[in-house]
């Protein structure tokens, strides 16, 4: 029946009301048919559907917000979950790590109707069999399930401690991903130092319920002492990228010994890479900080005041809670902020004490509390990479702060050599453009370079200064690979897949400096690399002049024509000889040259580092010839 009475609304409007299935019914419509069905205002079906979403069920529809939006995207996310997790159970323990790969195609194949053909016919990707396994702490039985089958549940998210994860989405995200697309479980072993056997779950992700459902679980054999291990069967489109990121991920770990091993296509043999460690040195292992009062946002400081159930005292709240507030800092604060120090924390005027806080000097958080890759061992890490670079540089600043929270900056560059020039795009013939890798806590992020603050930062520096051709806001047009490293006790990701750093004014003006202070040394080398071409170019005209001088004097003293030619030309060589020895002869002012125990396993390297730094040459002095001959 149609309903005669209009609704009227707050305003007098009438409201038009509307079917279950969703059509509109105009309140003096005609219809031939009674219509049978209930009939709601579009506010009530909306109410209807009405129902809270977890993070489980959000992610599983969304997961390309997290880099599994297609095969060839999902297979290298997934790898750099799993060795992010690795690296950092690996951190926590204070071990050097050992991460192996395994990644096998298998027969089964994943099927997608897709619209890159124009028929949107159905394109197959196989499933590959994955295995990442590591010498990390392991997890303690009674946490395997939570840790792998509830999106959000983690060790890192409430920690302010540099690590590779901080969300506690990686590895339920591939775990999702992979029994959506094989319909498999994922199989976790994992055994800590004090179990004496190792621990196997199976399981599988209720999206619906975000809880782990547990195939089966049983003590198994482990091979290690500790550590984890993860299978996953996932669906996926094998490309270099797989290599190139753990190529990038060895360079920003060069503690790490890591090893790959890919079958491709089924039946193929399996390719292995070996990433031997660079330096056997563990870096400065991070340390777990409070949050800096700088760092809250009103609001999240209104629901932690309002939660607290510790502190008697606001002077108590701030003091027990935030890094870098004493006693007297605290009652400083507060004072400015016009409330007493006795008051219950729940009466903190949050916005006055934030205000109180950006005013006064509150100071900056520690900040040696990071772990850095350590300009040394970058540049080991580099040189590893890209063996035959003509130069390598790097370049750090000191830890400083977004927001309250720590953050450092490190660069490294390679320049020219055949490895470099293979990782740089061909642009034309002879001409290259540079590439950058992006390391946010040690970890190459492979997607979405134009969203992030590293790689902007890069185009807008002038290389042009720096002797490097570059389109104005483009990168350098060189044979060189920019390296950009942020560590930070909370990388700020723009996205939650971490592809991207987001905008802090702190960090672009620190990689700044830092770039620029890169750029001046590779213009020192490119300027050294100019004045010896200049010169060879000098030597070979010297070398034509003197066939002709020959001639001359032959004709003038009836002496041999070759015979003097040939005392020219040693004499020339001679003083070329003397020259290229001065040159060799270290500077004053020059960096000294690291001790030979420093690289003990590479001591050929250690000649190329040295003789990375461009000495620094005499001013320019044009010679005549007789001067030069003299
Ligand atoms: N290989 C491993 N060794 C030890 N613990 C692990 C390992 N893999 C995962 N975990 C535990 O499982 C938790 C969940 O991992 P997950 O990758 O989902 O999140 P995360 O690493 O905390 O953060 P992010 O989402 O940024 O990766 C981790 O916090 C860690 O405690
Ligand atoms: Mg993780």
């Amino acid at each position: 029946m149609v309903d005669a009475t209009p609704d009227v609304g707050a305003k007098g409007k009438p409201q038009k009301k509307v079917t279950a299935s969703g059509k509109a019914t105009g309140a003096k419509r005609k219809s031939s048919k009674p219509v049978h069905k209930e009939l709601l205002t579009a506010a009530e079906i909306e109410a209807r559907k009405m129902r809270a979403v977890n993070p489980a069920q959000y992610y599983r529809q969304n997961l390309g917000q997290l880099g599994f939006g297609d095969p060839e995207h999902a297979l290298v996310q997934t790898i750099k979950e799993l060795m992010d997790n690795s690296l950092d159970a690996c951190e926590a323990m204070g071990v050097l790590p050992e991460v192996t790969v395994e990644l096998t195609a298998t027969t089964k194949r994943y099927e997608v109707v897709t619209n890159k053909t124009r028929d949107g016919s159905v394109r197959t990707f196989p499933v590959f069999k994955l295995a990442v396994e590591d010498n990390g702490c392991g997890v303690l039985k009674g946490k395997v399930a939570k840790c792998f089958g509830s999106v959000l549940y983690g060790s890192k998210f409430f920690s302010f401690r540099q690590s590779r994860g901080q969300q506690g989405l990686g590895v339920h995200a591939a775990i999702i991903y992979a029994q959506l697309t094989s319909l498999e479980p994922a199989v976790i072993t994992t055994k800590t130092e004090s179990d004496p056997k190792g621990f196997q779950v199976v399981l599988k992700i209720d999206t619906e319920k975000n809880s782990p459902v547990m195939v089966s679980s049983e003590e198994v054999e482990f091979s290690k002492p500790h550590g984890t291990r993860v299978e996953l069967m996932i669906a996926g489109d094998y490309t270099q990228k797989v290599e190139s990121f753990i190529k990038e991920l060895s360079l920003a770990n060069p503690h790490a010994d890591l090893k790959f091993s890919v079958v491709a296509q089924p039946g193929q043999e399996p390719k292995v890479l070996h990433f031997k460690r660079a330096n056997e040195a563990l870096p400065p292992p991070p340390k777990e900080i409070r949050p800096h009062l700088l760092s809250m946002e009103p609001g999240a400081l209104l629901e932690m005041r309002s939660n607290d159930t510790c502190c008697s005292t606001a002077k108590q709240f701030l003091v027990r809670h935030f890094v870098r507030i004493s006693d007297a800092k605290a009652e400083e604060l507060l004072k400015a902020s016009g409330l007493a120090v006795s008051i219950p924390p729940k009466e903190i005027d949050v916005e006055a004490l934030l205000k109180a806080a950006r005013e006064g000097d509150l100071m900056r958080p520690p900040l040696d509390v990071l772990s850095p890759i350590g300009e040394d061992a970058l540049r080991q890490s580099i040189r590893r990479i890209y063996p035959d670079a003509e130069f390598i540089c790097t370049a750090s600043r000191e830890p400083w702060s977004y927001r309250g929270v720590p953050f450092q900056i490190e660069v490294g560059a390679a320049y020219g050599g055949q490895s470099v020039i293979e990782d740089c795009e061909r642009v034309k013939e002879g001409v290259f453009k540079s590439r950058v890798i992006r390391l946010a806590n040690k970890c190459p992020l492979i997607y979405d370079s134009k969203d992030c603050l590293l790689y902007k930062v890069v185009k807008e520096i002038n290389w042009r200064n720096y002797k490097l051709p570059q389109e104005e806001g483009n990168l350098p047009m060189a044979p060189l690979v920019i390296i950009v490293s942020l560590v930070s006790t909370k990388v700020p990701y723009s996205v939650p897949g971490k592809f991207a750093v987001a905008y802090h004014e702190e960090i672009r003006e620190q990689l700044k400096l830092a770039l620029q202070n890169l750029g001046r040394m590779i213009q020192g080398y490119i300027s050294h690399r100019q004045r010896q071409e200049h010169e060879q170019h000098r030597q070979s005209i010297f070398q034509i002049y003197a066939k002709e001088i020959a001639r001359d004097i032959s004709v003038l003293t009836g002496q041999d024509q070759e015979l003097i030619y040939g005392k020219l030309m040693e004499s020339i060589k001679s003083k070329q000889r003397a020259k290229a020895a001065s040159r060799l002869k270290p500077e004053p002012q020059a960096p000294p040259a690291p001790a030979p125990e420093a690289i003990p396993q590479h001591p050929e390297k250690r000649m190329l580092e040295i003789a990375e730094i461009p000495p620094q040459m005499p001013k320019k002095k044009q010679f005549t010839l007789e001067e030069y001959l003299r």
